[in-house]
């Protein structure tokens, strides 16, 4: 199947070629889904767009395109409205051969790309040293949507966890290591460090308490990385401590099993080679014993260009310097074409940083894309950044396990008040899924880069744009085919789809609208889309299914409404799945 909106691009553009010539070859016709179902399905503003360049009435550039626009097969004839609007409405029987050909395919009409590109999406990349919190929220569920969406267009998407696992932080932790696990040290076997939490804590407290062990601290960092091995061994066991503990965390959250673990320290051998780089290019300035690179368009309150310290005075390396290593590596082993940050919107002088000091280095290219996704904050009611009690960032499991059992809570509530008898396995999972889903849910749905007001009431309720709403909206459809005792896999290859009620129309052109939406999120990583089209998709079909009844039906709508539903169906399931949520059959 192909996209619609492409379909009617691609004619488009040859008419605009034949109407005025070989010069609006690749032009964008400026295609765009009507506003008001009123004007149609899609609408071109083109002619408006194209007036002053032609020195002509966009309405007589709209008549002139018209005439050369060859829509039959798939559109109602065109009208123009108000200035020189074009408005486009399929036609039915397009429509319906076009559900036939989504009913019979698994991947419900998404074309895969047709140039698959190798994709890498840096996520989660929380810093080890350190417990994750509510910071690492957000950057861990958008870059595992965009990279489940990206994976099912046909993509190859390396994961890569760019942890922070190097540097200060890490001297009190190898510290602690080196005084409560001397003997482990000596050989080169496991430990059991216990649980992160404590360990943490109980380095915090030494830290806090004894100036010789600071000491013993900033030593550690020197040693670390001047490769020393007893060191090397104790960082290595609080990495994989950390590693361990927030593989736990990614479970629990339901993020794809397949990121992989590239954290700062990988890079560490390459640096030297970035900072030789950038002084061969003649990048490089020595400003106050730092290496520099000036950078362009940054200045400093005078209106002097901003240095990006790339080696500092001691000579040690930094967070643009192993950010330059990885831009580096990406393109040149690695092979990525598209590189994908969802990362905290604190960091976007960063990656302007960085990026333009890759271009100038020839390292990003026309060919591939750097695309930093910023990412909003997580805010509490009294808008300000969310804290705990103690005015710590949110441990980032306490945060999920209060959402599940505030899930459980509800869940228990109604099964008593609906005199139900459910195992004690049904309601775990139950409210494992309505709880992790309703966070999940609740960050995708905002627009990544806006800031939002957590609070558990609004995401867990069965009202709204929320997880459990979609959740319910999926077993409700099942229910029809339960209800009637229908196999929607068995419903007729070749029943006809029926589509004369105003509902039934409706629904149809939006389940059509899927590889669109799918298309908008791949371009602008903006994952909302996808939740706002499901949550649009089930209030289409709770209207629908109010009009029109389905297994009261007289054929052939009876069984053209089933696959309707169906359709629907299916369509959350592999929508919700591309968020990371699974459905539930009963809740
Ligand atoms: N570890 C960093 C942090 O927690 C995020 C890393 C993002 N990725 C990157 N390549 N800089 O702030």
């Amino acid at each position: 199947m192909r996209e619609t909106i492409a379909q009617l691009k691609e004619r488009f553009e040859q008419a605009l070629v034949a109407a005025f010539g070989e010069a609006l070859a690749g032009t964008d016709p400026m295609l765009v889904s009507a506003s008001n179902p009123k004007f149609g399905d899609y609408q071109s503003n083109v002619a408006m767009a194209l007036a002053k360049r032609l020195g002509e009435a966009p309405r007589a550039i709209a008549e002139a395109i018209v005439q050369k626009l060859d829509v039959t097969d798939l559109c109602e004839p065109l009208t123009i409205a108000g200035g020189g609007f074009i408005n486009l409405t399929l036609k039915t029987s397009y429509l319906k051969t076009q559900i036939k050909a989504m009913q019979s395919d698994a991947r419900l009409g998404v074309a895969s790309a047709s140039e698959p590109q190798r994709v890498i999406v840096d996520y989660p990349s929380p810093n080890i040293a350190k417990e994750m919190h509510v910071g690492h929220l957000r950057p861990s569920f958008i870059g595992d949507a965009i990279s489940r969406i990206l994976e099912f267009l046909g993509h190859e998407v390396l994961r890569l966890s760019h942890i922070g696992d190097w540097g200060t932080p890490f001297g009190m932790l190898i510290a602690y290591v080196q005084e409560a696990y001397p003997e482990a040290l000596k050989s080169s076997q496991g430990l059991d460090l216990g649980d992160l939490a404590t360990f943490y804590r109980a380095a915090k407290q030494r830290f806090d308490a004894d100036e010789s062990f600071q000491e013993a601290a900033r030593l550690s960092v020197v040693k670390l990385q001047a490769g020393d091995e007893e060191t090397s061994r104790a960082w290595k066991l609080v990495c994989d401590l950390s590693n361990r503990t927030n593989r736990k965390i990614f479970d629990l959250m339901g993020l794809s099993p397949f990121i992989q673990e590239r954290g700062e320290s990988f890079y560490n051998p390459l640096l030297a080679g970035v900072i030789a780089e950038l002084d061969r290019l003649g990048l490089l300035v020595e400003d106050d014993g730092a290496k520099c690179v000036f950078l362009e368009g940054f200045t400093n309150k005078e209106g002097k260009p901003l240095p990006l310290i790339v080696q500092k005075s001691g000579g040690g390396y930094n967070y643009a310097t192993t950010d330059l290593a990885a831009i580096r590596y990406r393109v040149g082993v690695d092979q990525a074409q598209r590189i994908i940050y969802p990362v905290g919107m604190e960091q976007t002088n960063h990656f302007a940083q960085i990026f333009q000091v890759g271009r100038r280095a020839g390292w990003i290219t026309d060919d591939v894309e750097f695309f930093y996704a910023p990412l909003g904050s997580i805010l509490g009611e009294d808008g300000k950044k969310l804290k705990s009690r103690s005015g710590e960032a949110v441990r980032l499991v306490d945060l999920l396990d209060e959402a599940i059992t505030r899930a459980r809570t509800d869940l228990k509530t109604r099964l008593q008040e609906e005199s139900r008898e459910e195992t004690e396995e049904f309601i775990e999972n139950v409210a494992k899924v309505v709880g992790i889903s309703a966070i999940k849910y609740a960050d995708l749905s905002q627009n990544r880069t806006s800031n939002y007001v957590f609070n558990y009431d609004k995401m867990l309720a069965l009202q709204g744009n929320t997880a459990p709403y979609m959740l319910y909206a999926y077993v409700r459809v099942q229910g029809i085919s339960r209800k009637g005792g229908i196999d929607f896999e068995k419903l007729g290859a070749d029943a006809p789809i029926v589509l004369q009620e105003e509902t039934e129309l409706t629904l149809a052109k939006h389940l059509l609208q899927f590889d669109e939406v799918l298309s908008s999120v791949e371009a602008d990583l903006l994952p909302s889309r996808l939740c706002e089209y499901l949550f649009e998709l089930s209030k289409k079909f709770n209207q629908f299914y109010d009009r029109c009844p389905v297994l009261q039906a007289e054929e052939p709508s009876r069984t053209s409404r089933l696959i309707l539903s169906d359709l629907t169906a299916r369509t959350i399931k592999l929508g919700l799945s591309l968020l990371g949520i699974p459905v539930l059959e009963r809740m």
